[in-house]
Order: C-alpha cells, then structure tokens, then sequence
C-alpha cells in the first residue's frame, strides 16, 4: 500500500478533494494508495478538523517552532518517515501549502513530491496569481499540478486546467472559479500517477 501524505497550511479544499475521492473511488483497491496522514505547518489551518473527522493521522508541526527551514523540513521528514518505506514510497503531496522547500526537501521526495499552483505555469509562479492575471488582461487563467523541484512552482507540469477570466472578475471571483477546477485536477492528477507503472 501507498502512502499519501498531504502538506497544508490552511482551508484545505484541495486535501478534502483528495480524501473524498480516493474514499468514494476505492484508491486502495483499485490503486493501491490511501491518504495516510496530513500534516500543517499552522495549529489552526480549518483542513485539520475535516482530516481528524476522517480519521487521518494529523500532525502540526509549526515553522515558527524551527530556527531555520532546515530544522523545520527535518521535522516534516520526521513526520512523514513512518508513512514512507524504501518498498512503497509516500507520494507527498502540497495541497494549499504555504512554505517554501529546502533543497534537500525537495531532492528527498524527488519524482513524488507534488504541488497544485494557481495559475497556468510558467506564468505567474508565486503569489497573487489571480490579481496578476486578471491586470496582465489574460482571457484564460487555470491550475497546474506539477512535481516540485528546488526551484518554486517551476516544476515538471503533470496537468493543467483552464478557466476563462469573465469581464467584471476580480480576484475572489477568478480564485473561486479556478479553485473548484483545482479539486478535479489534483483528483485526476494524481489517479493519473497512481495507476501509472512504476
Ligand atoms: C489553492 O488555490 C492552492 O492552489 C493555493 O492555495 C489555495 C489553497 O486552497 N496554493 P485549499 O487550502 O486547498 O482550500
């Protein structure tokens, strides 16, 4: 069996998505995978009440707790070394995880660590995606899921989704429309990799 551990730092629609699917889909049955466990870098991130409600493991560690971001990705490894063994690696999947990686992190998980962004990459890596789209005028916006590498959201793109940015959109309206087309993607993505051969 695969262990799916899921990195969050806030609403966690994405590891909800997630959780629902390969509950309602039978992934480990039919993909031999299960979300195991996720972890949030904020005791307060509202996607912790719905993990704990479907019975995952959760686990809190704070980045404000480390002196540095190695300390704090040495911690994240500790955490996800009992769901992670040489015979089934764990995919380790960001889902609306707001901290930046460590070289090694990223080395560590490389080829199975993954991340959903926002916007169609490569255009508009980093923050405020939806604000930058809709002043740079563009008529599509999206969602890519790609493998995460050193390097923030340049990863490998597994999958996209595309939205049209609709006259009148501000942000919160843009971020919502893309953010329901992210819960398929990511589903998808990962069905996708997880029935891939190895
Ligand atoms: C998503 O738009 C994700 O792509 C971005 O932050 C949002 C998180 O949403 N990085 P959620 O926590 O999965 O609800």
């Amino acid at each position: 069996m695969r262990n799916i551990v899921i990195l969050i730092s806030g609403t966690g629609s994405n590891m909800a998505a997630i959780v629902r699917a390969a509950a309602q889909e039978d992934w480990a049955q039919r993909l031999g995978a299960r979300v195991a466990c996720v972890i949030s870098n904020r005791a307060d991130a509202g996607g912790l009440a719905f993990a704990r409600d479907h019975g995952l493991d959760c686990a809190v560690v704070a980045h404000r707790d480390y002196p540095s971001r190695q300390a704090f990705d040495a911690a994240l490894v500790e955490q996800i070394a009992p769901f992670d063994a040489p015979d089934a690696p764990a995919l380790v999947v960001l889902a609306g995880f707001m901290r930046i990686l460590t070289p090694e992190f990223t080395a560590r998980y490389a080829g199975r660590l993954l991340n959903i962004h926002p916007s169609l990459l490569p255009a508009f890596p980093g923050l405020h995606t939806h604000q930058r789209a809709i002043d740079a005028g563009c008529r599509f916006a999206g969602a890519t899921v790609h493998q995460v590498t050193a390097e923030l959201d340049h990863g490998p793109i597994l999958d996209q989704a595309v939205v049209p940015v609709l006259p009148g959109d501000d942000a919160n309206t843009l971020a919502q429309r893309v953010l329901s087309q992210e819960h398929r993607l990511y589903v998808r993505a990962l069905r996708r990799l997880l029935a891939a051969p190895a």
